[in-house]
């Protein structure tokens, strides 16, 4: 039975992978479907939170009762989750927000020229959207809450993150080509700014999602 610990709590979730474009046709990405994130904003909205959850790229349906905003690239989905922060009492971002774009757009399809060696692209940063919630809050009290996706030195380099981006919990699960992206399950520690860790055992992508809201609510109580 799942418990109503959300209501009268609105919760902002950020899912799916931003997409860079290069000119119309083609895009910088990366492998994430949206399934965690959505599994985040289902089991929020069944404990009783409202829920806006900001979309990238995600061919997910609708979650019920969600209300879903739908972005493209990182600076469209900085923009989302500002507007919706300050009514929220808490941030998840599960989306993989790209760290740089590339410096020019090209209005037309870039054409390969006979001969002609490939132009290199240049990339630029993105803003650092989990880094900046987390150091001006939107609304006292709230609770932010950042991924880490990791290929090596999993739980090191989760620990060097949570510092670094000043949220106040850190879901640390590794990921590969075939792992945990695009799957229905993942493992993960939940390291907290306090110092605390949970453990989640492998398992469906609704049981982390459950663990992380048992812990933002810890937190908002
Ligand atoms: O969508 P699925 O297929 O279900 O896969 C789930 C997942 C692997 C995408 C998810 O579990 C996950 O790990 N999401 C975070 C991916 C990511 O961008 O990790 P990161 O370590 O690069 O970023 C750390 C945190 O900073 C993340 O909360 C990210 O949203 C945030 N970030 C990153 C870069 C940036 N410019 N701005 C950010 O806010």
């Amino acid at each position: 039975v799942t418990e109503p610990d959300l209501v009268g709590r609105h919760v902002v979730v950020s899912a799916g992978g931003t997409r860079e474009p290069l000119d119309p046709v083609r895009f910088l990405g990366n492998r994430s479907s949206g399934k965690q994130g959505y599994a985040l904003a289902r089991t929020a909205a069944a404990r009783g939170a409202r829920v806006t959850l900001i979309a990238a790229n995600s061919t997910l349906p609708a979650p019920a009762g969600v209300d879903v905003v739908p972005v493209g690239t990182a600076v469209q989905l900085r923009e989302a989750v500002l507007r919706a922060a300050p009514e929220a009492d808490a941030v998840v971002m599960a989306a993989a927000v790209a760290d740089f774009r590339p410096a020019a757009y090209a209005a037309g399809k870039i054409k390969k020229k006979d001969g002609q060696e490939p132009e290199p692209v240049t990339l630029v940063r993105n803003p650092d959207i989990l880094a900046e919630i987390s150091a001006d809050r939107a609304r006292p009290g709230q609770v932010v809450v950042g991924f880490a996706a990791e290929t090596d030195d999993v739980l090191a380099n989760g620990r060097a993150k949570l510092k670094r981006k000043g949220c106040d919990l850190l879901v640390v699960n590794e990921v590969g080509e075939l792992k945990t992206f695009g799957s229905e399950e993942n493992e993960a520690v939940v390291l907290g700014a306090d110092g605390s860790e949970t453990a989640v055992a492998h398992g469906p992508k609704e049981a982390l999602a459950e663990t992380v809201w048992d812990l933002v609510a810890e937190r908002l109580n």
